[in-house]
């Protein structure tokens, strides 16, 4: 109801503003319900954004516009079989699509967040890794984002105190040890996925069986369970880190945010097929998953039943 509404709106600012839009202007993100252009939940803390914003536009967008645009690639007019297009054609638009793109920014910690994860080891489609400039611009922005977004303070820098990134890091992994392709298949997570419909009547799996665009979903369970097991960057689509409580209090929890941006369209996933986020049978089978998981977390190690060792998943 509330995205009908502001959809509403948009379309009648836009009727009365046309001049603004021809000039780079438009709807100013940082005054949008989650300060980023939608209202997807990606701001907890519903901070103030401005900071965040300004390092990127600054120091990360041209570094995208140079490094991921190319050819048939990120652009967001790309014309290629790539359709995470994630580097906008007017600058002043950079932050807000790359912002709503969780196949980018992750949870934004710089251990987990695609934009550095899948990049740096210069190994994706060919693409050299970043300089340490460059590296140090990303990581400032990403830093400024989950400190903000989280309500959380600055990065520590002081030996021996966790880092959000870091806790990020050990969360992950000890969730993916304590993961089971026996908890997965009773939770029905590959038909449950692989199955559910949009309302286009196409299924998930038609465009994402195999991981196209940054997100699987498949009946076949063991190649799921696989992915989705050991690649980060797959993982984090259905399951995230809530770092709101800090460092110490970090933990994985389910990911609304990624469905719920593209379940209504909300910019820039204009054309994706909508559906019911907050309830599906694919959400049914994720909560199944993710409690047993939990479950199999809380008995102690040494017990029947506990979790294998924490298993870092792979940024590739
Ligand atoms: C007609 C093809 C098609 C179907 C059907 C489809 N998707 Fe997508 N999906 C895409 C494309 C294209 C993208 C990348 C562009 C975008 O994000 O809009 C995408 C991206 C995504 C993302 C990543 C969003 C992000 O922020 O990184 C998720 C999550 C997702 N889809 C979930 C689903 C779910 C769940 C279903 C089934 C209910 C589904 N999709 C059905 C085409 C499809």
């Amino acid at each position: 109801m509330r995205s009908t509404l502001l959809a509403a709106l948009v379309t009648v600012g836009m009727v009365g503003c046309v001049g603004g839009i021809e000039s780079g202007g438009g709807p100013d993100p940082l005054e949008s319900p989650d300060g980023d252009g939608n209202d997807n939940g990606d701001n907890p803390a519903g901070s103030d954004l401005t900071a965040a914003k300004q390092l990127f536009d600054t120091g990360v967008f041209p570094v995208l516009e140079a490094k991921c645009s190319g050819g048939a690639c990120h652009a967001e007019t790309a014309q290629g079989s790539t359709l995470t297009r994630f580097v906008a054609t007017d600058p002043a638009n950079g932050w807000t699509i790359a912002t709503n793109y969780t196949a980018l920014v992750g949870n934004y910690a710089a251990s987990a967040a695609p934009i550095l994860t899948k990049v740096k080891p210069g190994t994706h489609q060919g693409v050299t890794g970043y300089t340490p400039d460059e590296e140090t611009k990303i990581t400032a922005w990403l830093n400024k984002e989950v400190e903000l977004r989280n309500g959380q303070p600055m990065q520590p820098t002081t030996p021996g105190v966790e880092t959000l990134s870091a806790a990020t890091e050990r969360v992950l992994s000890e969730f993916a040890g304590c993961m089971s392709l026996t908890n997965f298949k009773t939770a029905n997570m590959a038909q449950a996925w692989g199955n559910l419909n949009a309302n286009n009547n196409q299924q998930c799996e038609n465009c994402h069986a195999t991981g196209g665009e940054g997100f699987i979903a498949t009946q076949q369970e063991a190649l799921f369970y696989n992915v989705v097991s050991t690649k980060k960057y797959f993982f984090l689509q259905y399951l995230t880190v809530d770092l709101t409580g800090g460092a110490e209090m970090a933990k994985v929890i389910m990911n609304t945010v990624s469905f719920k941006g593209v379940s209504e369209g909300l910019d820039p996933h204009r054309e994706h097929p909508r559906f019911n986020a907050a309830t599906n049978q694919g959400m049914t089978a994720l909560k199944n998953f993710y409690d047993a998981t939990m479950a199999r977390k809380a008995i102690p190690a040494g017990m029947p039943g506990a979790c294998d060792a924490p298993r870092p998943l792979s940024n590739l």
